[in-house]
């Protein structure tokens, strides 16, 4: 039996997560699996009903469970609560860390058929296959925030560390992940200026002594952002910091056609959380219009990392890709002549396809 918390959040992750309950369902009754569900508050509806966004219950059933699977959380309604309270701050910071999820793994690649979902032209993207590895539970989202008066005005302050430790580790990961890819590992730093980054960097020069058989390379971060859309398709495993990678993965998304494609794995600790990279989306919220093939795919990454059910997220990976080959389309990804559908249609057709 595989335990999994279920956290759909807010927003557009109400309606999101239920379509991939549905698929880890099929693929329970189809390969006799049992998969037990515990839902949990997170994020603005869990601070609305508790006074916190996340709840003492809600961190011990994702403790005891084998996996955690995450919608969004976060919207316009708590943008004004004090910071510890806010969702982003307040959940999924905390949960991550608590967790000890230090590697946040997004793959990003195209699925044949999407090549027009994208704003950039086919050549540019078509082929594309990497892997973004973000440090997770570091960096300036972790540091300490304050903010003080100061003569005219109010200053704010973040502070950005890194520990050898911390770097080692998801470095380590990211060449391991590079080992079972294509053997290239493309470093991504600002260590022309900051400090954590020239440490970034001399720790991943010293490491990859250990990893002759991958090929190792170094990039700032400026010009990572540029190559991404320039020509995505030199890169293999991408390893980074934790706001590079926030901020770079968003950018990837758009090498698959839409945000609402790319999936993520957070792992590094007894329990892997599994979410789409985007958040709630509060444009498009309940009306039916969400693309859950992230999520959807985000659970195929659980099956696989948490559960060591490889044949079974395979077979989940195929169902979305035989889905988009047919020409199903949520309003992110239409294009002409595709068959138009809402989330939960979209869910159904590749619950179908399994
Ligand atoms: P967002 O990712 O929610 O939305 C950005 C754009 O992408 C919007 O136009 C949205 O409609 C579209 N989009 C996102 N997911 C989609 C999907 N599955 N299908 C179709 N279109 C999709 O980012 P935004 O607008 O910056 O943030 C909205 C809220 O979400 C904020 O409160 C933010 O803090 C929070 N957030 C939460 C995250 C999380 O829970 N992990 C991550 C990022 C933002
Ligand atoms: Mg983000």
């Amino acid at each position: 039996m595989y335990k999994i918390a279920v956290l759909p959040g807010d927003g557009i992750g109400v309606e999101i997560v239920p379509e991939a309950v549905k698929v880890l369902q099929v693929i329970g009754e189809k390969f006799n699996h049992q998969f037990e569900y515990t839902e949990a508050l997170v994020g603005g509806e869990a601070y609305d009903a508790t006074g916190h966004p996340l709840p003492d219950d809600t961190l011990k059933i994702c403790r005891q469970s084998d996996a955690v699977l995450l919608g969004a959380i976060g919207g316009p309604k708590w943008e004004q609560l004090p910071v510890h309270l806010r969702p982003e701050v307040g959940a999924l910071l905390p949960l991550r860390k608590e967790l000890g999820l230090y590697a946040n793994l997004r793959p990003c690649f195209l699925f044949p058929g999407l090549t027009h979902a994208s704003t950039l032209k086919e050549e540019t993207i078509a082929g594309v296959d990497l892997i973004v590895l973000r440090e997770l539970t570091g960096g300036l989202y972790f540091g300490e925030k304050s903010r003080q008066e100061v003569e005219g005005g109010i200053k704010a302050t973040d502070v950005l560390s890194y520990t050898t430790f911390e770097i080692e580790r998801i470095v380590r990961y990211a060449y391991e992940v590079a080992r079972k890819r294509r053997n290239k590992l493309c470093s991504v730093d600002k260590a022309n200026v900051i400090e954590t980054s020239r440490l970034w960097r001399e720790t991943v020069m010293e490491l990859a002594k250990e990893y002759p058989d991958v090929e190792t390379t170094h990039m700032y971060v400026d010009n990572c952002a540029m190559q991404l859309i320039r020509n995505p398709k030199q890169f293999d495993v991408i390893v980074t910091e934790n706001m590079f990678g926030d901020i770079l993965t968003d950018e990837a998304s758009m090498l698959t056609g839409s945000i609402g494609m790319l999936p993520s794995a957070s792992i590094g600790g007894k329990v892997g959380m599994y979410e789409p990279s985007h958040g709630s989306a509060p444009d498009i919220a309940g009306q039916n219009k969400a693309n859950p093939l992230a999520t959807i795919l985000s659970a195929a990454m659980m099956l696989r990392y948490s559960f060591n059910l490889e044949k079974e997220a395979v077979i989940v990976e195929q169902a979305v890709s035989k889905a988009v080959a047919e020409g199903y389309r949520t309003p992110d990804i239409m294009e002409d002549g595709s068959k138009p559908v809402g989330t939960v249609e979209m869910g159904d057709v590749v619950a179908g396809y399994i």
